[in-house]
């Protein structure tokens, strides 16, 4: 009977608040030593990750018995993942990287821009090799730069926007020894006295070549060659903040590239925390987390939201783009608020959003993790087309016992169900060359691949998603193109037999910022494995 109970119980507890479709879960590392704050997927799968160098120590030494110029603390604040081998490898930051932020550039480098104290105006950069290590250089910003966002340009530079009580953008590098920042008041006129609630706003480059920028609860079209706000668009109907640290989530759905173009762009920003939420929790009284998701047509001329309800409120929750075009939204809370010991009730369901789906039908719930992934949690895609999920740490040191959802320094993947061994048969194998392929704006490329069963060849379509910068919730420069073409056709060498896929590169740097790209062959929503390409 007491074992009865005892399982009744753990059932009890365990049972989602709706059914569980798909997914699954596993441990990758039990520690990187680190808890990783900050991650950027690299094009030869490694994934450097960093937290920040005033956590005290943390649970990995520095190589060679190396410590910080005038430290004592010799642990390592940022570690390189290698995801063939599973392994990691400990890196040396100088200066402080704490909430900051990021861009893979064109050549493949990291270069990541802020932080805090020391680290505010450094620009550092990391290029990956067996040995390399981060380069900083010091006052590489024109101002201190903390919980800004970062987006690549059609140019080549990134453009910088935000942070802290930083109400302007600058680009980097820059152009010349004197070019300064820019002045951008939507950054004031968005900011809740004292809370902000627009940090690390929510930024995508369109085709148009201008950003979209939502903080709090609005959005701008903006010209940032000319520093001039294109089109305001309509507040979120319910008013919420949805940026830290009423911190939700956005991505730039699915850009579908038809003859050169994109017809249709939108943007989804779901969950948050209410107003007032943060201030509650200071407080003890942990708000329920924002339930819904806001999805705008910008290209449409006069865009309206459309409001929809999530499966399961969320606030830290982080949305990636899947290859196949579908939506996850993954670690976080169900109540509170980001910031220092303020969330509560981990979600640890992700749920995915099918964009084509019927409205009322576009959410699943998944498969649930056992690991809390609270503030400061991350999650980056990886080319398997599995998901890293490591990080969270709501205390403002390492904090392993004696508190509410200790410091996490696992690193785990969510393998969506396209992963399952019953779509094995679906899957598309990308036949590839071994050098990294190279693309050019515009032109033909056929892709050959595999498929192991039956194959409906109008269910074919290729994407591209750039890698992006994950930190507090957002994916910086996260975006994925399905490709112009898709006609497929079966071709037969004797006894062997592949098929062949005709697409267009995409058309510009508008579309898609020159650099480094995942491709992938999709199936019947089972994507390949991806393969790296170069668009330049
Ligand atoms: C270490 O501290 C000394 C004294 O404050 C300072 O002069 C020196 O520049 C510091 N070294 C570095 C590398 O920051
Ligand atoms: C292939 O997919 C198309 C598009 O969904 C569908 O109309 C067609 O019936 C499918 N063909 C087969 C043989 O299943
Ligand atoms: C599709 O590919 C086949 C074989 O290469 C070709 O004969 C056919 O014209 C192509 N169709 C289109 C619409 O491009």
């Amino acid at each position: 009977m007491a074992i009865y109970l005892q399982l009744l119980f753990f059932a009890l507890l365990h049972t989602p608040p709706c059914s569980a479709t798909g997914g699954s879960w596993s441990v990758l590392l039990p520690s990187v030593g680190i808890s990783a704050m900050h991650m950027q997927l690299l094009p030869n799968d490694r994934v450097v990750m960093f937290d920040r160098t005033d956590f005290g120590t943390s649970r990995i030494s520095l190589p060679n018995g190396k410590c910080r110029h005038n430290s004592t603390d010799c642990s390592a604040h940022s570690v390189e993942y290698d995801v063939a081998s599973n392994s990691i490898r400990p890196l040396m930051l100088l200066t402080d990287v704490w909430c900051s932020s990021g861009t893979l550039m064109p050549n493949g480098r990291l270069t990541q821009t802020g932080g805090w104290g020391d680290g505010s105006q450094v620009v550092r950069i990391y290029r990956s090799c067996d040995t390399c290590d981060w380069q900083e250089i010091q006052n590489g910003l024109n101002q201190p730069r903390w919980y800004a966002t970062n987006q690549i340009l059609p140019d080549s530079r990134q453009i910088i926007i935000g942070g802290r009580q930083t109400f302007n953008y600058e680009f980097y590098p820059k152009m010349s020894a004197t070019e300064t920042s820019y002045s951008l008041p939507f950054l004031v006129q968005t900011s809740d006295l004292n809370i902000e609630n627009n940090l690390y706003p929510f930024v995508f480059l369109i085709p148009d070549g201008n950003l979209f920028i939502f903080a709090n609860n609005r959005a701008i079209l903006f010209d940032y060659s000319r520093n001039k706000v294109v089109k305001n668009y309509p507040t979120m109907p319910d008013g919420q903040p949805r940026n830290y640290p009423s911190t939700g989530s956005a991505v730039l759905l699915p850009l579908q590239i038809n003859k050169g173009t994109v017809n249709t762009i939108e943007v989804l920003v779901c969950g948050g925390a209410p107003k007032g939420a943060f201030i509650n929790a200071l407080n003890a009284r942990f708000d329920r987390a924002l339930d819904t998701c806001g999805r705008l047509k910008i290209s449409d001329q006069n865009p309206e939201w459309l409001m929809e309800t999530m499966p399961l409120a969320r606030v830290l929750g982080d949305m990636l783009l899947l290859p196949n075009g579908h939506v996850l939204n993954i670690n976080g809370a169900s109540e509170g608020s980001a910031g220092w010991e303020l969330g509560r009730n981990p979600v640890l369901n992700p749920v995915v959003y099918l964009p084509e789906n019927p409205i009322g039908s576009r959410f699943q719930v998944q498969n649930p993790s056992n690991k809390p992934r609270m503030y400061h949690s991350t999650a980056v895609l990886l080319r398997d087309g599995r998901v890293l999920v490591g990080g969270s740490n709501p205390h403002d040191k390492y904090a392993f016992t004696d508190v509410l959802y200790p410091t996490e320094l696992s690193l785990e993947a969510f393998a969506p169900s396209y992963l399952d061994p019953s779509s094995s048969i679906l899957r598309p194998n990308i036949i590839s060359h071994k050098r990294k392929a190279k693309m050019h704006y515009g032109e033909q490329i056929i892709i050959r691949f595999t498929i192991t069963g039956d194959v409906n060849l109008s269910l074919i379509s290729v994407t591209m998603i750039a890698p992006s910068f994950n930190t507090h919730s957002f994916s910086m420069n996260q975006r994925l193109l399905v490709l112009d073409g898709g006609n497929s056709t079966k071709a037969v060498f004797g006894r062997r037999s592949y098929y062949t896929v005709e697409v267009t590169a995409p058309p510009s740097g508008n579309i898609a910022p020159a650099g480094d790209y995942l491709l992938f062959v999709v199936h019947n929503e089972v994507p390949s494995p991806g393969i790296w390409v170069r668009i330049q």
